[in-house]
């Protein structure tokens, strides 16, 4: 008899979800997709909600969560199972993380993983960065998702092959193949999903996420994503800023206490640090020289509140910082 260990996880959006027009839109698409019967798979780079989407899609399926992340080291038997010696026997039942039995033995025996437990279960498959995996470590998926029958190894005794429960569903994220440890997807499998590419989200979800995320007034969270928005559209970086960049600027700002105006030095100190370093992978000083003069120029745009003037250079001798926050 095989055994499982598998930690299920609660089907549930994340603290703090934002659902706008523009995210409903991306979850109603992929929800018929799903109610279509097909695996779907969120593409896109790096802080475009994949993962969380991902969750979100999850909790409206309602069936527990089976969560694997890509992994370079990852075998077929890390997804499908394996002969383990040690074993702590977990039945896993419908109710979340509640564990029915539990015994122990020394004896080397199958033990089901993710991809078996959720296949035999009905639940939903969350595959997350799935072409950080060695191809061939993902060829198993090829019969699961077109066949919907999962070839067992001979050391699994009992049956040939399970039958893949109705419910089983599957969520796949990955990055683009350029990324830095990914692997190119093989054809088959790709042709097997429905692809949603995913862009950076719209000004209206991204000054909601990061309001959410840090706490913080919309009228605020609005003067942050215009300046990441601004530096995004200049091109000027090797990679994009994210919704991440937004939301830690928000964190630290409200952590220092700093105010988001362009009269505050530590503001742009925190914008400067955050977004140079975000969107270069080495810190050549030359190249952020010009990134850094258009994130200036971006905060005296967004953040010159309060009936502010830009701040010239000579104004900058007049007003002390200490003063200008003051007022
Ligand atoms: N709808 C949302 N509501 C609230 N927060 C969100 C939402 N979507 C994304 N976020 C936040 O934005 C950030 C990036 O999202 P996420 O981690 O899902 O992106 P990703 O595309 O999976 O990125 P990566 O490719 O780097 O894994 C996270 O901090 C997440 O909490
Ligand atoms: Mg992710």
């Amino acid at each position: 008899m095989s055994q499982e260990l598998t930690t299920l996880i609660e089907p549930r959006s994340e603290e703090g979800f934002v659902e706008t027009k523009h995210i409903r839109d991306i979850t109603n698409r992929a929800m018929a997709f799903i109610k279509s019967g097909f695996p779907l798979h969120f593409r896109g780079v790096s802080g475009t909600g994949k993962t969380t989407l991902a969750m979100h899609l999850a909790a409206k399926i309602g069936r527990p969560v089976v969560l694997i992340h890509g992994d370079e080291e990852f075998s077929t038997s890390d997804l499908v199972g394996g002969e383990y010696g040690y074993r702590v026997k977990k039945v896993v039942d419908n109710f979340i993380h509640s564990v029915l039995k539990t015994e122990e033995d020394m004896t080397r025996r199958w033990v089901d993983n993710r991809l078996t437990v959720a296949c035999k279960y009905g639940f939903t498959l969350i595959y997350d960065e799935f072409n950080r995996s060695r191809p061939e470590a993902n060829n198993i998926l090829l019969s699961v998702l077109q066949e919907k029958m999962m070839d067992l190894p001979v050391a699994r005794e009992g049956d040939d092959y399970l039958k893949v429960d109705p419910d089983f569903t599957t969520i796949f994220t990955s990055n683009p193949e350029e990324y830095a440890g990914t692997h190119k997807t093989q054809d088959a499998l790709r042709d097997r999903m429905i692809t949603l590419d995913l862009d950076h989200f719209d000004r209206d979800s991204e000054v909601g996420i990061t309001s959410s995320k840090a706490q913080m007034t919309k009228k605020n969270a609005e003067k942050i994503v215009d300046v990441v928005r601004g530096f995004r559209e200049t091109g000027e970086y090797e990679f994009a800023p994210t919704i991440r960049a937004c939301i830690m600027i928000a964190k630290v700002v409200k952590t220092r206490k700093a105010s988001i105006s362009a009269r505050d030095e530590i503001f742009q100190q925190i914008c400067l640090d955050i977004l140079t370093s975000e969107t270069s992978r080495i810190g050549i000083r030359q190249d952020q020289g010009n990134a850094k003069k258009i994130i200036v120029s971006l905060i005296e745009k967004h953040c010159n509140t309060n009936g502010f003037l830009v701040r010239t250079k000579s104004d900058k001798k007049k007003v002390p910082v200490s003063t200008a926050k003051a007022a």
